[in-house]
């Protein structure tokens, strides 16, 4: 049993507030007859319709893309450029989860399933992206601690992370490093590594969670499997 509103919202025809009105109007039939009271229940053999159109509950997807470089990482784009969803063929109305920079390429999460977006993409929830970077100039294990411990971007400290030299090309000076962060702030990975100095020259995000890039080539996706939806969902 799930309350009418509640239904109309999560089926995508309005917000909450917005079905209510709906409702209260009526615009709303269950089963053929028009229902204003607002606390109305309904189950999954009711048949709803807004203005005598068919509301069905939409099926949700979830989608694991290998995402390139050099695409933009929204569902639309102003000025036409191709966007992540144009990589996915499907004709539900997927977004991304969160974001990653037109120049960062890696593990993207989409779907249609806005609960688990926003519980993805909540700070609270402390979710673990692990990215490998390529930064100009050497870096030191004195950074490297700092780093980890929390450095203040933009007035607020950086939750603690975790990261870890993985290579150091001297003859080049460049450096690369896997570094761990449970928040998303808006170029955050790359303004950790400029707070010292270090210009990221490239960046892929290797691991969302428990979820990697194998078995996908650049600009491939898969499906989630059902598990992989529940232990998503199953996150503190
Ligand atoms: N941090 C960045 O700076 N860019 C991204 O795309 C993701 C995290």
């Amino acid at each position: 049993m799930e309350r009418l509103q509640k239904y109309l919202s999560s089926c995508g025809v309005a917000s909450r507030r917005k079905s209510e009105e709906l409702i209260s109007t009526g615009h709303v039939k269950v089963n053929g007859v028009v229902v204003k009271e607002l606390g109305t229940k309904i189950n999954d053999n009711d048949i709803i319709t807004v203005d005598d159109i068919d509301i069905k509950r939409e099926e949700k997807v979830y989608y694991l893309l290998y995402k390139p470089e050099k695409i933009i990482c929204s569902v639309k784009d102003e000025k036409g450029r191709q966007t992540v969803i144009d990589l996915i063929d499907t004709n539900e109305k997927i977004f991304p989860v969160g974001r990653l920079d037109y120049d960062t390429s890696g593990v993207l999460l989409l779907t249609n399933d806005g609960e688990l977006s926003n519980k993805l993409t909540h700070p609270s929830h402390n979710i673990n992206k692990t990215y490998y970077a390529k930064l100009d100039g050497i870096i030191n294990s004195k950074d490297i601690n700092e780093l980890e411990k929390g450095i203040v971007l933009d007035g607020v400290k950086t939750k603690r992370a975790y990261a870890k030299i993985k290579k150091i090309d001297k003859k080049n000076n460049k450096s690369y490093v896997e570094l761990t962060i449970t928040e998303g702030r808006n170029h955050q990975v790359k303004n950790m590594f400029a707070y010292f100095g270090y210009k990221v020259l490239k960046l892929k995000r290797t691991n969302y969670e428990f979820l990697d890039l194998s078995g996908l080539s650049i600009g491939e996706y898969r499906r989630l499997s059902a598990k992989e939806v529940k232990k998503l969902y199953s996150l503190k």
